[in-house]
């Protein structure tokens, strides 16, 4: 109690002062970091044991599902740079950086009957690098990229798939534990399995819309699940970590003003999907999705509903796996509801119909900017999972194609909007968020934007072959809030 009487004794002068910019403090417990994931920043796709990825196999049979025709081969080639890259955050001042471990990297069939000790010792040595240096490395253990050798048998559709990534979750524990003390077991699990087997638009590639993503998600749940309670069994006592899940996140805004349920409804198909089950105090899918995919079932003559039901003992075991929720989000969407249909029952599973609104200004690669959307789903997660320890482990905004575009004031815009909002809901709404994590570090590999899409504090020459890097004006700006822990819009910066 004594600690929360004080905090609030801080907090009051910025408070007060909300209005003078000048003034906006970030909270002395909030840290900043910055992030990236393997597949889309490493290379090396093919050095020494390491297998092809799904990402590998998906780049080089379907190259016209990348927009420029791209891949990761050598993205901008972290395996060799690190160093140089790990000196660029220090000097920064950055509190951590989120990576994540590439699984065929480490161990080439998927199985841990194979270990890739140059796999190991690679993320070993960036481990005692940023050590070294004193940044805290935040370590994601799965971000959409499995060996190919288990997509073969099934991928994510095969409830195998759950021992397989607790074996490889234990066996990372054990080999980097003592480095690490943050841990996520999977980035984004609705992201990959809506694109990866619904749409078929990411890797693995599989077009199985309202039957794919409904089993992967479900085997991703035991997956994340085991992981935890491996986590807490083997390692806790001496390795004293955290351990949680990254999930995705837009946030939603009625078209009626006096219509709350359609928020409501979009942000449990898309958050609650995989939150529910962790983060809330009932456990299992959030009951508006259990009702509706099972009356559509119905209707559409499936014998059993496209969305599997976990027994009383999975729906327990899953139930408060984590030591913080991990978010995840860019940007946010308009929201109607649409009557059932007697025929077809409701409009794509959830009776939800997106839009935009207008008056938002788009920036960069046209996406919305939306801040107050940003505290609005801080809140609703506060809310709905009991004000759970919040890691922001991906916010950020792209701009497009290759010029060497280091004045990237809609960035800097971007964020310090956005950052005012999040002191807000911290302050003012009571949010637990303590970690905030910029996406992304460099210009990376965006999936299926290729190269077009660069979300870098940190421009990288992709045709250069040395890949040099040239930090952006937003990385500046980022140095500076870093030492004086006060938001500074870009005039007042540009003024210093
Ligand atoms: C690795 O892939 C590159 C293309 O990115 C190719 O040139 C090289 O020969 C491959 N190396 C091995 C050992 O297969
Ligand atoms: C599921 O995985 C197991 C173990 O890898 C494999 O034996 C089986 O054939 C797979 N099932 C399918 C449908 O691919
Ligand atoms: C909510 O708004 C809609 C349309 O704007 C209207 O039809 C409806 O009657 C309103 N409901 C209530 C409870 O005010
Ligand atoms: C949508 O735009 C209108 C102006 O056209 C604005 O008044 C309203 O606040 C916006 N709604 C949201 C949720 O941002
Ligand atoms: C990128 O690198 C290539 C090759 O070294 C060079 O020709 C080009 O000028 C560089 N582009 C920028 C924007 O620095
Ligand atoms: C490649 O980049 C590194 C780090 O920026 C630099 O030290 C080195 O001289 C560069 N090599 C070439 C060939 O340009």
């Amino acid at each position: 109690m004594l600690t929360f009487v004080i905090k609030i004794l801080i907090i009051l002068p910025c408070f007060i002062k909300a209005d003078d910019e000048k003034f906006f403090y970030l909270p002395d417990d909030l840290k900043i970091g910055i992030s990236s994931s393997s597949y889309q920043t490493e290379g090396a796709w093919n050095l020494s044991d390491k297998s092809p990825s799904i990402w590998d196999v998906y780049t080089h049979s379907n190259i016209d599902m990348i927009q420029d025709k791209s891949n990761g081969d050598i993205a901008a080639d972290t395996y060799h740079k690190y160093k140089e890259d790990i000196q660029l955050m220090k000097k920064a001042g950055f509190n951590h950086f989120r990576l994540s471990l590439s699984w065929a990297r480490i161990l080439p069939t998927g199985f841990a009957d194979k270990v890739s000790q140059d796999g190991v010792q690679y993320y070993k040595n960036v481990l005692d690098e940023l050590h070294a240096n004193n940044i805290e490395p935040i370590v994601t253990i799965y971000h959409f990229d499995h060996p190919d050798a288990l997509e073969k048998v099934s991928g994510w559709l095969n409830e195998t798939m759950v021992e397989a990534f607790a074996d490889y979750a234990r066996f990372v524990f054990s080999e980097f534990g003592s480095r690490v003390k943050v841990w996520t077991t999977i980035n984004a699990p609705t992201f990959l399995c809506n694109y990866g087997y619904g749409s078929g638009t990411s890797a693995p590639g599989l077009q199985m819309p309202g039957v794919g993503p409904y089993i992967c998600v479900h085997n991703m749940l035991k997956a994340h699940a085991r992981a935890y309670r491996i986590y807490d069994e083997e390692f806790r006592k001496t390795q004293h970590g955290q351990v949680g899940v990254v999930v995705s996140c837009g946030h939603f805004f009625p078209i009626n003003k006096n219509d709350t349920e359609s928020p409501d409804i979009a942000y449990q198909y898309e958050c609650g999907w995989f939150a529910h089950p962790v983060f809330s105090n009932k456990g299992d899918y959030p009951s508006i999705m259990r009702k509706r995919i099972d009356e559509n079932s119905k209707l559409q003559g499936y014998p059993k509903s496209r969305l599997p039901v976990f027994s009383s003992e999975w729906i327990k075991y899953i139930r408060g796996t984590y030591d913080y929720l991990g978010l995840n989000h860019y940007s946010s969407n308009m929201v109607d509801s649409v009557e059932k249909d007697e025929q077809t029952g409701w409009y794509d599973d959830s009776g939800i119909i997106q839009s935009v609104n207008d008056s938002w200004p788009s920036i960069g690669s046209g996406m919305k900017t939306v801040p107050h959307g940003f505290s609005g789903l801080l809140r609703k997660i506060k809310e709905e999972y009991n004000n759970p320890i919040v890691y922001v482990m991906e916010n950020g905004v792209a701009d497009y194609g290759h010029k060497l575009n280091i004045i990237d004031f809609e960035r800097v815009n971007f964020y310090y909007s956005y950052m005012k909002e999040m002191i807000l809901a911290i302050t003012r709404d009571g949010c637990n968020v303590k970690k905030y994590t910029i996406w992304s570090f460099l210009d990376s590999f965006e999936w299926g934007r290729g190269y077009t899409e660069r979300y870098g504090i940190v421009y990288v020459n992709f045709t250069d072959p040395n890949r040099s890097r040239t930090p952006r004006q937003s990385y500046y700006w980022l140095k500076y809030i870093n030492n004086k822990r006060n938001l500074l819009s870009l005039e007042e910066f540009n003024n210093q």
